[in-house]
């Protein structure tokens, strides 16, 4: 059965039972609504670690003022038994106020500079602070040897990693692999406000990364590469944020230097800002 916390003090005399015991944990961090994606790392984090704690915190810090925090779905009864299938031991469900003791506007705020002021960190200025801040509390409150994150927000990902490197946390990070839905959507809590009449073409993403691989293997110019995959998302009605092609630090590669590549788009549909990734 798992056990769901809701006081910090709850939380600290489970994980130190378990230490005591010599068992280790694992840690897989949400924002709730909860679906295939998260469940795959809550199995990832079980396969390294004795005992699973993940937290649903629908955190306000990394919501610009235009975004979707207060509609952002929260759907507690179906997450709770989706984690306890996934084989999660503990639900930590912190509240805002003991997130933030002193209020969001005086919290103690954690910026990875660099990787984070690129890309999303372009288009949503501040949003790494706020997951950093609160993936840092969430650090603190858990304590995990591993913390499982999903490689569908890859730049999130690559900013965790610098700020466990750089911080000091004795914590290894997981990488989870992106889940697809049959067209090649990436699994995610927003794709619900996808309307029928714009679902169809959401897959068109998935299509313009494989697209952009292609061209890269073929040896297109990076800008003609990047122009082209937004042409083709604007075909088909999406409005572009960007659409990159990367080192997998995020760095610009020049072309024809080898090495790795990943391909990133950020792209509206409707009134819903999808992301994706491909990495080749
Ligand atoms: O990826 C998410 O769901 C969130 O950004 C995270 C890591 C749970 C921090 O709020």
């Amino acid at each position: 059965m798992i056990e769901t916390i809701t006081a910090l003090e709850a939380l600290r005399e489970r994980l130190r039972s378990w230490r005591r015991a010599g068992l280790t944990v694992g840690f897989v961090p949400t924002m709730g609504n909860l679906h295939a994606g998260h469940y795959s790392l809550v199995a990832l984090a079980r396969r390294h670690a004795d005992r699973v704690v993940s937290s649903v915190f629908v955190n306000p810090t990394q919501f610009g003022p235009s975004e979707d925090f207060t509609r952002y779905p929260r759907t507690p009864d179906t997450d709770t038994s989706g984690l306890e299938a996934a084989g999660c031991d503990v639900l930590w469900l912190p509240t805002v106020e003991s997130m933030y003791p002193f209020g969001v506007e005086l919290a103690a705020n954690v910026h990875v500079p660099g990787v984070s002021a690129v890309l999303e960190g372009e288009c949503r200025p501040g949003h790494f602070d706020g997951v950093c801040t609160v993936v840092t509390r969430l650090f603190n409150q858990v304590q995990p040897d591993v913390a499982a994150f999903g490689k569908k927000d890859y730049q999130q990902l690559t900013v965790i990693q610098q700020m466990v490197a750089d911080l000091h946390f004795p914590i290894r990070i997981l990488a989870g692999e992106i889940v697809r839905e049959d067209d090649g959507l990436a699994m995610s809590s927003r794709n619900q406000y996808l309307g029928s009449d714009v679902r169809p073409r959401a897959g068109t993403i998935y299509q313009v990364l494989q697209q952009m691989r292609r061209a890269h293997l073929d040896g297109m110019p990076r800008l003609a590469l990047e122009a082209q995959a937004a042409a083709r998302l604007g075909e088909s009605g999406f409005v572009v944020d960007y659409a990159a092609l990367r080192r997998p630090d995020l760095g610009i590669a020049g072309d024809g230097e080898p090495g790795s590549r990943v391909a990133l788009v950020a792209a509206r549909l409707g009134a819903t800002r999808l992301i994706d990734n491909l990495e080749f």
